[in-house]
């Protein structure tokens, strides 16, 4: 991969040993997808955050290379955490958890790195514009960045989104390249979908179809973008889709001339919400997954403040939403419905399986697809009315 005269020189040492080690990386992904030059990013996300996944390992990796003297060139901010920041107590987080969670937070912070903790930086205005290049890491950060956006990233992971933002460019292959988005099999959508369960169904049974081609979906009329957020949430979890495109909806339209035709009817829409479903009354619920917009807190404040939930439930969010949920109400009115805004952290990546919970409810693909191995639990699947009164 050819490199500039700066990326040399990291290259070479001579910006100091953090930046070298980032641009090995990125020439060694560089070597691997065949890229010929890096490209200059505009923002990076960063993954690999909370504790529970990264683990002593990840931590020591984020402080050597803090001690190393790391900084971000490029505007950087970070996916979720495995706790709320100032209510890790309330929920529950072990105190050995916490002091481990709050020493990679400094870690990151020290590299210059934003503590947003949410996996949907498009909610607080972290919005790359159509064509902008960057470099995300959370599966459907990524979705809705290439796909809602028309932003360009690829499938980063932790290491090489970091990598980027000490690095400012990343190697110039697959979705930075506008020849590469193209969908490679079209779904004729023949049923009406009208709730984010219905979103996060479909997304669940096309992410199996499509492994990791891009689908473009035809007959959807209408989508908000939290419907769009979990479409592409639940294709990335069930399959590694970084990259869709919905005719009339999304800002980039492009069909292979091969492309598969698959129809999804109203009973497929069915069997897949029936199979993501244990039908187990959750003992909690949990809204959010991506990351809450400002809509559906209030779409959940206003129900649970008609009728009280028969079971605990989080609504996950970042905490700038949080405060501003706060602010207009409905923070209050969640809380006296017996529920928890929960901000920085979500149920897949805080230790949900270590505070006493079996079943968990969502009305997520992704969420459905990642409760039962990585936090042990049965999945109630459905709308918010079901869940959250059955
Ligand atoms: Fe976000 Fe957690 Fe879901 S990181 S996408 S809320 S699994």
């Amino acid at each position: 991969m050819l490199l500039t005269k700066q990326e040399q020189s990291m290259y070479d040492g001579e910006l100091g040993e953090a930046a070298q080690q980032s641009m090995e990386i990125l020439a060694a992904l560089g070597a691997i997808y065949g890229a010929e030059k890096t490209i200059p990013v505009t923002s990076a996300q960063i993954a690999g955050v909370s504790y529970k996944t990264i683990g002593d390992a990840g931590l020591e990796y984020l402080q050597d290379l803090a001690s190393k003297g790391a900084k971000t060139l490029v505007p950087s901010f970070l996916n979720p955490a495995g706790m709320d920041r100032e209510q890790w107590r309330e929920m529950k987080i072990p105190e050995d958890f916490a002091k481990k969670q709050i020493a990679i937070l400094d870690a990151y912070s020290s590299m210059g790195i934003m503590k947003t903790c949410t996996c949907a930086p498009y909610f607080i205005g972290i919005r790359p514009k159509k064509g902008e290049h960057v470099a995300w890491s959370e599966s459907s950060a990524i979705a809705f960045a290439n796909s809602v956006l028309g932003a360009r990233t690829n499938r980063e992971g932790g290491p090489s989104a970091l990598a980027a933002a000490i690095c400012g460019v990343t190697p110039y292959y697959g979705l930075h390249i506008d020849e590469n988005r193209v969908a490679e099999v079209v779904i004729d959508v023949r049923c009406e979908l009208k709730t984010m369960a219905d979103f996060g169904a479909l997304g669940s049974a096309v992410g199996k179809l499509a492994k990791n081609r891009y689908p473009a979906f035809r007959g959807i009329k209408r989508a908000s973008e939290s419907m769009l957020k979990v479409l592409g949430a639940s294709m990335a979890a069930t399959g590694s889709v970084p990259l869709f495109f919905i005719e009339g909806i999304t800002p980039e339209w492009s069909i292979a001339e091969d492309a598969q035709r698959i129809e999804f009817t109203e009973a497929d829409l069915s069997a897949s919400r029936k199979g993501l479903d244990s039908g187990l009354k959750p003992d909690l619920v949990t809204i959010g997954c991506p990351h809450a917009s400002l809509e559906e807190i209030k779409e959940v404040a206003e129900l649970v403040s008609k009728r009280k939930p028969t079971c605990e439930f989080w609504v996950c969010t970042s905490a700038k939403l949080r405060k501003e949920a706060d602010r207009l109400g409905y923070g209050k009115a969640i809380e006296a419905a017996g529920g928890f805004v929960v901000a920085d952290t979500c149920m897949v990546v805080c230790p949900l399986e270590e505070m006493g919970h079996v079943v968990t409810g969502t009305n997520s693909g992704k969420a459905a697809a990642y409760l039962p191995n990585l936090c042990k639990q049965k999945v109630a699947f459905g709308d918010l009315e079901d869940i959250l009164y059955r």
